[in-house]
């Protein structure tokens, strides 16, 4: 029985794809490759030395995703395809809808159509919109505040009323803080098309010299020195919780919602001190105003996820400067 990836291919997918192969599990992987490349599924197969399927289909063709089904024995699904691109789903809100919303229930029907009946979702702490209080536990009200964040709230809604429906379902809902570095080997990582909008990209874009400066959007928050504090987690440990959270929702059916942060918020100006540090890099940087959208402070109360899951996040934000820069180096400088 394998475990089935969509949006393998992709930043958090690849990493999960490596640590479930490490772990022993058999996957196969779905991606359409519109915001990845194949070239990332030799790589995974590089760091672990196994071999597994890769399907290179979009999610929504219903018919190619049922044959994969079919032509498989897929014990569950940890789904992580879609878009998600908060300013650019301002603009294109049906192409955000149609891809997450479209996707997912395309994918639903195909695993329930081959009773496949186990699922992991990539949420967002997105979900919680402005919280008026952090830590952030997983009661707080939900409230997203922008078509992407949206899409997610209404495939957990979805997701719920499915397991409302019918109680033989094992799904887990993670939502995620903020994602960043890489693999340790430096062989995948973090590559935005275009122009990036996380802070992490663009930092590494400014120490690269592609940009001349960072912005930095806002330096009158109430917090400790003005700027937007975020939970940074590693992507490595992000991707461990993928695993802790399936093995989880394998035991009993159910509805499960955690968050996987760190618990620690850290401000820009201390991402930008730390990547200084630890990389011996300058980061010049200019304040401009707050950027439509942002929320002061956002870190996640991680304690529900260490209790029921066992999982906690274990990397530093050190490592994950380090480890983001390793890639950036090894995979993007001219
Ligand atoms: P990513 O864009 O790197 O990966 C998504 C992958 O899905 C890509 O490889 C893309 O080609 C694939 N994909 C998109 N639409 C598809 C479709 N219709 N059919 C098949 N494949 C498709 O993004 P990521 O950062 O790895 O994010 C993974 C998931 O986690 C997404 O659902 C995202 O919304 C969610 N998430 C990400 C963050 C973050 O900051 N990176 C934070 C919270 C939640
Ligand atoms: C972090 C901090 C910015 C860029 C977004 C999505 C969220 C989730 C993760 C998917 C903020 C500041 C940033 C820059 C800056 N994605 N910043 N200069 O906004 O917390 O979350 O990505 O689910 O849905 O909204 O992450 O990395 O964009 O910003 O000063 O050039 O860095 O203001 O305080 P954010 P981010």
């Amino acid at each position: 029985m394998a475990i089935l990836l969509t949006g393998g291919a992709g930043y958090i997918g690849s990493h999960a794809c490596v640590e479930f192969l490490d772990k022993g599990y058999d996957i196969i992987v779905v991606d359409n490759l519109v915001n990845s490349d194949k070239s990332v599924i030799d790589k995974i197969k590089t760091i672990t030395g196994k071999d597994f399927k890769f399907y290179e289909v979009d999610i929504r063709d219903k018919e190619k995703l049922q044959g994969i089904f079919k032509e498989n024995k897929v014990e569950a699904v940890i789904h992580f395809a879609g878009f998600k691109a908060v300013g650019e789903s301002v603009l294109e809100p049906l192409k955000y809808y149609d891809n997450n919303i479209g996707g997912t229930i395309s994918l639903l029907e195909a695993m329930k159509g081959s009773n496949v009946n186990k699922i992991v979702f990539s949420s967002s702490a997105t979900v919680y919109g402005t919280p008026k209080t952090v830590p952030i536990r997983e009661d707080f009200p939900l409230d997203a505040i922008n078509p992407y964040g949206r899409t997610k709230l209404m495939i957990e809604k979805i997701l719920k009323d499915l397991y409302n429906a019918d109680k033989c379902w094992h799904i887990g809902v993670l939502r995620y803080f903020n994602p960043i570095g890489a693999h340790k080997s430096g062989i995948i990582g973090e590559k935005p098309q275009g122009i990036p909008n996380n802070l992490m990209p663009r930092v590494c874009d400014v120490a690269l010299g592609k940009e001349k400066e960072l912005t930095v959007w806002g330096n009158d928050y109430p917090t400790g020195d003005g700027t937007g504090v975020r939970d940074y987690i590693h992507v490595v440990d992000l991707a461990q919780g993928h695993i802790a959270a399936y093995e989880k929702i394998l035991k009993k059916p159910g509805y499960y919602v955690y968050n996987l942060g760190t618990g620690k918020g850290y401000s820009v100006l201390e991402i930008i001190e730390t990547f200084q540090r630890v990389n011996g890099v300058k980061i010049p940087y200019k304040f401009y105003p707050r950027r439509p959208g942002d929320v002061a402070k956002c870190y996640a109360d991680p304690d529900k996820a260490r209790e029921e899951l066992g999982w906690e996040a274990k990397y530093t934000l050190e490592d994950m400067c380090k480890d983001a820069w390793n890639f950036v180096v090894k995979n993007m400088a001219q």
